[in-house]
């Protein structure tokens, strides 16, 4: 349960392989947050993606893609909007550009090894992309540079969901403690 007030807008941005469990948190905290009666906005990688398919996967479109993703919650975040925002995210860079741009970030590592997310392939894009489908697929022709100074890793592939999602909240409210403080 969050104890404290969080600060009027803030951004969660979770960071990870496909696979390793940043929409299904994301879900969870955006229903818990509208539950707790913020207003709260979930920008997914699949969900604008699917509004804007033009968006490729070569470096160029991808970090233009987050920019811009980082751009919109920074606007959200400023209107008092709690932005939960999943999106791969792979170029240490272009997450660094964010962090930036955004006045209340807490970047969240969403971690599990590569065999864990090929092995729970929810989407099956492991497989398309192992017989060649699927070109420059994060983590197998494509990089993912991990975050090394995160505000918070959940190392999903050694707990059950509900503790990740608990551990998560938990971890936020400490941050949001420090933004008031
Ligand atoms: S990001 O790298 O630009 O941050 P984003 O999170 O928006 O990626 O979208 C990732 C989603 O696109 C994956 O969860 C998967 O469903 C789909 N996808 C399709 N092709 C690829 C690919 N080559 N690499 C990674 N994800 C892909």
């Amino acid at each position: 349960m969050v104890k404290s007030v969080p600060p009027k807008g803030f951004v969660v941005w979770l960071t990870g392989l496909s696979g390793a469990g940043k929409s299904t948190l994301a879900e969870k905290l955006y229903a818990f947050y509208t539950g707790q009666g913020f207003q709260v906005e979930h920008l997914d990688g699949d969900k604008v993606r699917s509004i804007f398919p033009q968006t490729s996967f070569t470096k160029e479109d991808r970090d233009e893609h987050i920019k811009r993703m980082g751009f919109i919650a920074s606007l959200l975040e400023k209107h008092g909007v709690i932005v939960i925002a999943s999106f791969i995210s792979p170029y240490s860079e272009a997450r660094h550009v964010v962090r930036n741009m955004c006045e209340h970030f807490i970047e969240v590592f969403v971690s599990a090894s590569l065999q864990e997310c090929e092995r729970r392939d929810p989407k099956g894009l492991y497989k398309k992309a192992r017989s060649g489908q699927i070109l420059y697929f994060t983590g197998l022709d494509d990089p993912y540079e991990a975050p090394v100074g995160a505000e918070i890793t959940i190392a999903t592939e050694q707990q059950s969901i509900e503790e990740s999602y608990q551990q998560l909240l938990q971890q936020i409210e400490k941050w949001n403690s420090l933004f008031i403080d």
